[in-house]
């Protein structure tokens, strides 16, 4: 049967106390024991259904982990304050001293930055790859290899990894698959599809409301509690916890993340298919010019679509940045980092979010000056809105003015 992870985020039912409509918000650091005994217990991790802390654990953020497993299809999940919160805790978990970890180059800079230049100061080393070329990625296999870690689509290039392809390598050579699926909520669903732990940056569309950030480890109950061990736990030893406010407030959020996807899609569809008509370089995953637009379509749930996200190379950073300005001036959208967003965000990656990316290896793997990246927005009318962008890229010179 399809994997319908809306419906799986659907059917979780959860009554405030007094009988509320949304689950009580734990407002507690810490929580009583009626017997010493217990709260021994609940140290050794053997008393489910207790409170102890809530760096370990608290209520609000059980509740939004639980929804997050759901919608992944995994056993379980850990809320954090990021998605870096996320992302660095379970590397640092699955490698130690002489371990080695593959990744795609083309990923968030930050985690780019943290596998290159953060990683290493503990003797765990990263190859970078392409993650499109399956050969490539098996062939950088070492003896000391514990991850392989890559993007579902890619930030910022749009790279597609494929997902039961890499899971297969995984398994054979008994490695953790690690997918950042932050750009692909609901489209697709790589625990499903063979991934051994997916991971959000909740910031983005997850949260959908750009007024914090937040993310979360979706993976198997071992996993987790290996993360919230008192003893060993990255998750709980670095600290990186999801306030409860925040944690209840992203959990009302994700209830309408069905609806704001399939807007998203419907908006960056139509957008990339008039750009590329206009004769822009565009890249996205649903156009048939992607070279991994049939790869996307096997592994999605279709009815969320291609996603929000989208590039278009304008041929140089200066004209880049006029074309940001005036859009921004037009009220199109934002000059800004991140997504998922209910406005459109705009930014060249080069200069900012992977700009912890060295220049000649951005250029090598085609991440070009004129590049800006598209997050875009819920706007109902979006031939308005083409308009009115197409208006502002004639203005400049970047398309001339008969098309
Ligand atoms: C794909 C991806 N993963 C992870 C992150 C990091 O998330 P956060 O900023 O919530 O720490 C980002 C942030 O831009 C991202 O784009």
């Amino acid at each position: 049967m399809a994997f319908k992870p809306a419906n799986r985020i659907q059917d979780l039912q959860y009554f405030g106390e007094f009988g509320g409509v949304n689950p009580s918000i734990s407002d507690s650091s810490t929580y009583t024991f009626l017997s010493a005994k217990t709260m021994f217990d609940t140290f050794e991790g053997n008393a489910d259904g207790c409170y102890l802390y809530s760096r370990h654990s608290s209520p609000s953020n059980l509740y939004l982990g639980e929804a997050l497993a759901a919608m992944e299809g995994t056993e379980t999940a850990n809320v954090s304050a990021s998605g870096m919160g996320a992302i660095t805790p379970v590397l640092m978990q699955l490698c130690g001293a002489g371990d080695h970890i593959i990744s795609s180059r083309t990923i968030y800079g930050g985690t780019y930055a943290f596998l290159k230049n953060f990683l290493p100061r503990f003797q765990v080393q990263t190859s970078f790859v392409d993650i499109t070329k399956l050969n490539a990625v098996e062939a950088a296999i070492t003896k000391n290899t514990k991850v392989l870690y890559c993007e579902s689509v890619s930030n910022p290039l749009l790279e597609v990894a494929d997902i039961r392809g890499l899971a297969a390598i995984a398994k054979k050579h008994q490695l953790k698959l690690v997918v950042d699926n932050t750009f692909s909520p609901l489209s697709i669903s790589p625990a499903v599809l063979g991934a051994n732990i997916v991971i959000h940056s909740l910031t983005k569309f997850i949260n959908g409301s750009s007024d914090t950030v937040g993310g979360v480890v979706c993976g198997t109950q071992e996993l987790i509690n290996e993360l919230r061990n008192v003893n060993h736990g990255a998750s709980m030893l670095l600290g990186s916890t999801m306030d409860s406010l925040r944690a209840a407030s992203v959990l009302k959020n994700l209830r309408t993340l069905h609806i704001r996807m399939q807007q998203h899609s419907k908006n960056g569809l139509f957008l990339a298919q008039k750009f590329e008509a206009d004769g822009l370089k565009t890249v996205y995953p649903g156009l048939e010019s992607h070279p991994s637009h049939e790869l996307f379509k096997s592994m999605m749930n279709a009815q969320y679509g291609f996603g929000g996200m989208l590039t278009i190379d304008v041929g140089s950073l200066e004209k880049a940045n006029e074309l940001m300005e005036l859009m921004q001036n037009r009220n199109l959208g934002y000059l800004a980092v991140s997504l998922g967003f209910y406005k459109t965000l705009f930014s060249a990656p080069g200069t900012s979010t992977s700009s912890e990316i060295p220049e000649n290896e951005q250029k090598e793997m085609g991440l070009s000056d004129g590049l800006i990246r598209f997050s875009i927005g819920l706007d109902d009318d979006i031939e308005r809105t083409y308009e009115m962008m197409n208006g502002c890229m004639k203005e400049l010179g970047i398309l001339v003015m008969s098309k």
